[in-house]
């Protein structure tokens, strides 16, 4: 067959005996086995098998075997010749064997089954112009026996049909297909059909899209197919659902519903004809990223302000970064400026790329009003500005927030509710939660939520870590100034601290002892400490006083009315909410002033 020509057959199982024994009686020395009308039967018919040796044998018979059963079929005795008549075919192949006296003589295969059905070519197709051709068809009934078939293809050129054997740019082919086997042949009706139905395009293979220099998104494609036909699908790589255009009779075509500054993934495919024809698969993914645009969003500032001295006040402003949506592009930095009074030019300008500015301010006079304007800047431009009325006025009189609770909700978030002195109520008070690690001295920045006047509680998800002690402070908020914040502590999750608290007794001169201690490290807490307990047992009558002492009390404690010349030990823990540490290192103490020296060298630890 000619290359490009596709040729399916189908051939069942046949046995290694085949090529020799279908031709027609196999001849042995021994004997012959002869199949009469022939060796290839329709199932239907019958067939006469007949065995001739060239002695008598005392008995003879004939076997019939198929693939999976065996059948007894004649027996005769004292003869030359037997023949058996079978009406029952076995389709695809049985064999006879001839037996004399018990031993194999020789044997003959028998095939049987049916000429094949009209085959019925379903549709035919071929990648890009210089594929191959493939058709498919549907068969019929099963044929059991070999049945080979060959598809014809004839190209239709003018009055005449010219077989080829590849379908090429612009014409109209004729398909058929041939079922043949030792029963008969049967072929299909004509399938007609042009290069067009059958032939998918290869997809377009380049792509070029976006022309950054005018930050618009055109979309050229390069096909060298001829095609009139494209679609482009595109979508933001975070996978979101594909957005497809068409576009006919162009090569371009200009997007303008991308968002800027943002990945997306390209696709295009291609066709033929605009009426008719298949689409081609989708290119390679092109991956662009949009160009930036001018930020769309307001930045939420907040402000507090500090004295530094009778001439000088510190006022530090804080915002939050923009979400990439509004901020659209890379911001570069911040710009704020402050304007005193209605003033036109600005008395500062500063720039950073923190998310918070100190400023420190001249204090010409309580009245003076600023107003100041924090912008965020990207390639492009620059964000809608903040405006801020900055006052000066005390505002130390106004109320703060109330029984401030954090509270850990579920296994990351943190709670934290508050509430308004009743008379209060009606104020027009936003408020801000900020909140660090207890450790934390002066963080460079801070973490915050604003939220509004009708709310008395935020929920912080997301960057709290478990066994940390954090604390929260809630700020009043009046036109974008902070006023004094109610503090307190929380932790998402806490287990009783890994050590007790480091501790030192002094013996004082009226019979107390004054116990001092150091805060547990950080890491050790493992949460919030909410209270120590001071353990004092005495010695001889082994009674235990155990003495609670909360977070108020500056890490010391006195006791007080101790009985002289007993000996006592003390021990110290420390408690989070989830538990006690464990309170396992003791010191001993004899109050006795006189020799008071000499138990201070004994203020080191016992193990208990
Ligand atoms: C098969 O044998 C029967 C007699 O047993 C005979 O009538 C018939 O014609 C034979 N058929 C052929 C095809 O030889
Ligand atoms: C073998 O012959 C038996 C009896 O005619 C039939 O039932 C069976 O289907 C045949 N096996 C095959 C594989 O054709
Ligand atoms: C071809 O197949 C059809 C059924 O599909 C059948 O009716 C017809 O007789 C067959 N023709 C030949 C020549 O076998
Ligand atoms: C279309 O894609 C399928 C699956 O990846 C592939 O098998 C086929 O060859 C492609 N067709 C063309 C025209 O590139
Ligand atoms: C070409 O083939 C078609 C379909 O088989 C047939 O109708 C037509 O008569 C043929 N033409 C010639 C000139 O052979
Ligand atoms: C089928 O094709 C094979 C290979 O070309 C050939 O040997 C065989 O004779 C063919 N059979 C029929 C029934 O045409
Ligand atoms: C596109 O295909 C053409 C021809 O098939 C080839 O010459 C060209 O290099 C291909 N371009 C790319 C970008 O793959
Ligand atoms: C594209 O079309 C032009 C004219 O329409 C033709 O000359 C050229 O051969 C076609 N190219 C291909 C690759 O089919
Ligand atoms: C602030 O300063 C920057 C450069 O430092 C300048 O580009 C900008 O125009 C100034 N803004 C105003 C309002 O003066
Ligand atoms: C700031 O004050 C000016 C005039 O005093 C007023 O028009 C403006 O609305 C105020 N802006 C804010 C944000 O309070
Ligand atoms: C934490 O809060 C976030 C958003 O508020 C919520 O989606 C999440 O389900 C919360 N997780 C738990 C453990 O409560
Ligand atoms: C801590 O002690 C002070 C003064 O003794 C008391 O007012 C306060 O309620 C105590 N706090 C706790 C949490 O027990």
């Amino acid at each position: 067959m000619e290359r490009g020509l596709q040729k399916k057959w189908i051939i069942f199982n046949v046995t290694f005996l085949w090529f020799l024994m279908k031709t027609g009686p196999a001849l042995s020395y021994l004997g012959i086995v002869t199949a009469s009308p022939g060796v290839l039967l329709p199932l239907a018919s019958s067939v006469n098998i007949t065995c001739s040796l060239s002695w008598i044998a005392r008995s003879l018979k004939i076997e019939k075997k198929n693939s999976t059963h065996s059948f007894f079929i004649r027996q005769l005795f004292n003869t030359n010749t037997i023949t058996v008549h079978d009406n029952e075919l076995s389709p695809r192949q049985a064999t006879y064997m001839c037996l004399a006296d018990k031993k194999i003589v020789n044997g003959i295969y028998v095939e049987a089954g049916v000429p094949p059905d009209q085959p019925t070519i379903l549709n035919c197709e071929q990648e890009g112009e210089l594929g191959r051709i493939y058709c498919l068809w549907k068969e019929g009934r099963e044929t059991f026996i070999q049945t080979n078939y060959t598809l014809q293809l004839w190209q239709r050129r003018g009055e005449r049909n010219v077989t080829v054997d590849s379908v090429r740019h612009g014409g109209e082919y004729i398909a058929v297909v041939t079922a043949s086997n030792g029963l008969g042949s049967n072929s299909s009706h004509p399938y007609a059909f042009t290069f067009f139905d059958a032939v998918t395009p290869h997809p377009p293979n380049k792509t070029i899209v976006c022309d950054i220099v005018s930050s618009n998104c055109i979309v050229t494609v390069q096909d060298r197919q001829n095609s009139s036909h494209f679609q482009i699908r595109y979508r933001p790589t975070d996978g979101t659902k594909w957005q497809r255009v068409e576009i006919k009779r162009k090569n371009s075509y200009t997007l303008e519903d991308l968002q800027p500054f943002t990945k997306y993934e390209f696709q295009v495919s291609c066709k033929f004809l605009i009426d008719r024809g298949k689409w081609s698969n989708w290119s390679q993914p092109v991956i662009i990223q949009t160009a930036e645009g001018v930020p769309n969003g307001m930045l939420d500032v907040w402000y507090r302000w500090s004295d530094i001295d009778s001439n000088r006040r510190n006022i530090i402003l804080f915002w939050k970064p923009m979400s990439t949506t509004e901020a659209r592009g890379l911001i570069r930095h911040y710009e704020v400026l402050f304007y005193r009074g209605s003033d036109r030019s600005p008395v500062h300008n500063s720039t950073t790329r923190d998310t918070w500015l100190s400023k420190d301010i001249d204090r010409r006079s309580d009245r003076t009003t600023y107003v100041i304007v924090v912008s965020a800047h990207n390639s492009k431009g620059n964000s809608p500005p903040t405006h801020i009325n900055v006052t000066t006025e005390d505002i130390s009189g106004q109320p703060s927030p109330v029984n401030v609770v954090a509270k850990s909700s579920g296994n990351e978030n943190m709670t934290v509710s508050w509430e308004i002195p009743q008379d209060d109520e009606t104020l027009d008070v936003d408020y801000i939660v900020e909140w660090k690690e207890q450790r934390e001295k002066h963080p460079s920045y801070t973490y915050w939520v604003k939220v509004s006047k009708t709310s008395r509680s935020a929920t912080i998800s997301g960057n709290l870590s478990p066994y940390v002690c954090y604390e929260f402070r809630v700020y009043p908020l009046w036109e974008g100034r902070a006023g004094i914040p109610t503090i307190t502590t929380g932790s998402i999750k806490q287990e009783a601290p890994y050590v007790d608290p480091e501790f030192h007794y002094e013996v004082q001169k009226h019979n107390s002892i004054l116990i001092t201690w150091k805060k547990i490290p950080p890491d050790k807490r493992r949460g919030c400490i909410v209270e120590y307990t001071i353990y004092m047992q005495s010695m001889s009558s082994s009674k235990q006083f155990k003495i609670p002492v909360n977070q108020s009390m500056k890490y010391q404690y006195e006791i007080s009315n101790i009985q002289s010349n007993v000996r006592y030990v003390l021990r110290m823990s420390a408690s989070t909410t989830a538990g006690e540490s464990l309170g396992n290192l003791g010191k001993e103490v004899y109050p006795d002033a006189q020799i008071g020296t000499v138990f201070k060298s004994l203020n080191k630890y016992i193990k208990l």
